[in-house]
């Protein structure tokens, strides 16, 4: 760390409080790296323990012991150091920067070093800086606070936040799960205009190449199937255009092969698109798979598209409560109720969906055979057939909501460091 002060940029986005419902700003995950935390009280080595079951800090190594700056000193006399240390103190600055100096003396170049204080001061600040110090947090903190310490120090200084990955799923088979997803998708391309990809992920059946009009020779199936070839060129040149900011990752949607994948078996497409692109869509089919599981859980948002009857009210019920319990620090998963108003069909009502599930739904989208049939018969979106149409702007509002262009606007970098200028706006 301290040796050759080489300092990290801390992304903009961890300078703005997360809106309500705490995964609101969008973190990264962070890669396969080593966590030592040095803490003095329970309440952080608590929070720590919690950051490291958080499924962003799923592919490090997180170790948590007492004993806060002297005991992180003692502990790397005589060993190597991990690449990142999380340390909390209650000293005061001037005991704080001596001990720091100390441990400086045993702490290997490369490993980031973040601290957890009491002090709010700006000299003390400028004094961390100076000595390379990554990251400083003013107790106390909450879970997601360590998260988006620890994820932050991975992503690329000033990088723009990418690979936000939207996972849409139906409550039963055929609820419009993915006419949802491609509309959305769509909208987030054309109204928001980032880049995003829709990943179709119903290997045998998938649509999206139907519902865009798409043919392509090739797509996600011979990434999952080659997952040693798989890179960001190699996943580029499985894209197919469908308009200015959206691609697809199209389904074979054929059956000479069977479709049985391990749990990890979409991994590194995934790390692949998130690297390299602003917003991933997945199509996730109705099935109850390690791989669809994995693929809902480690997704930034979760959509479920349910339709008003009682079988997809249980299903979006457990689907919601078994999410909501793997994802403490997330935005809780949300739904949309699709093909509401079938003619002399009996209906639960959105008001009693809501109630069952403790949560309003994000959108109801009524039954339309004559817009929908048509979009699905002729390659087209609901936005095409008819721009102007209430459904096409519940789609857009959809994205939006999906994408976070709700949250707080960002606020023009100064020219402090971004570590300095992160802690003034605090103290200030
Ligand atoms: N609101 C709606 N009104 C009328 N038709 C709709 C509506 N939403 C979807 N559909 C139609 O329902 C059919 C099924 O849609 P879709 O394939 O998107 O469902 P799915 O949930 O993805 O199904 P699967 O379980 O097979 O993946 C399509 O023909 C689609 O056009
Ligand atoms: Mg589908």
């Amino acid at each position: 760390m301290i040796k050759d002060a080489q300092q990290v940029a801390v992304p903009e986005n961890t300078a703005v409080p997360a809106p309500a419902g705490v995964g609101g700003a969008h973190i990264a995950p962070a890669p396969r790296v080593s966590v030592q935390a040095f803490c003095e009280t329970v309440e952080t080595a608590a929070a720590v323990q919690a950051a490291s079951e958080d499924r962003r800090l799923g592919k490090a190594h997180v170790k948590i012991q007492m004993g806060g700056i002297t005991a992180a000193t003692e502990a790397y006399n005589n060993s190597p150091t991990p690449n990142v240390i999380l340390i909390e103190t209650d000293a005061r600055a001037n005991d704080i920067l001596n001990g720091l100096d100390r441990l400086a003396e045993v702490c290997d170049a490369g490993t980031r070093v973040i601290v957890i204080g009491r002090v709010n001061d700006v000299t003390f600040y400028r004094d961390l800086t100076r000595r390379g110090v990554s990251e400083y947090l003013i107790a106390p903190i909450g879970t997601i606070d360590v998260v988006r310490a620890i994820c932050s120090l991975f992503s690329a200084p000033d990088a723009k936040p990418v690979g936000r990955i939207v996972a849409i799923v139906g409550a039963k088979g055929g609820v419009g799960a993915s006419t949802v997803a491609h509309n959305i998708a769509w909208a987030i391309g054309r109204d928001i205009g980032l880049d995003s990809v829709v990943a179709d992920l119903d290997l045998p059946f998938g649509t999206a190449g139907l519902d865009y009009n798409q043919d392509p020779p090739q797509g996600i199936a011979d990434a999952v199937f080659s997952p040693d070839r798989v890179d960001t060129a190699f996943v580029d040149r499985l894209l197919s255009k469908c308009t200015d900011h959206l691609s697809l990752l199209a389904a074979p949607a054929t059956l000479d092969r069977v479709y049985d994948f391990g749990a990890e078996a979409f991994d590194s497409i995934l790390d692949s698109l998130r690297g390299s692109i602003p917003c991933v869509v997945l199509d996730i089919p109705h099935q109850w798979a390690g791989w669809t599981k994995r693929l809902l859980i480690s997704a930034d948002e979760i959509l479920v598209v349910a339709g008003p009857d009682l079988a997809n009210l249980r299903n979006t019920k457990n689907l919601i409560d078994l999410l909501r319990a793997s994802r403490p620090n997330d935005n809780h998963p949300r739904y949309c109720l699709n093909q509401v108003g079938v003619p002399k069909r009996p209906e639960i009502t959105p008001a009693d969906f809501a109630k069952a599930i403790e949560a309003d739904p994000l959108c109801v989208i009524p039954f339309e055979p004559q817009l929908f049939g048509p979009a699905a018969n002729n390659g087209q979106m609901i936005a095409e057939v008819s721009a102007s149409h209430k459904t096409a702007e519940m789609f857009r509002q959809m994205a939006q909501t999906l994408t976070g262009r709700t949250e707080i606007k960002r606020g023009r970098s100064g020219l402090l460091s971004p570590l300095l200028s992160k802690l003034m706006k605090r103290a200030g």
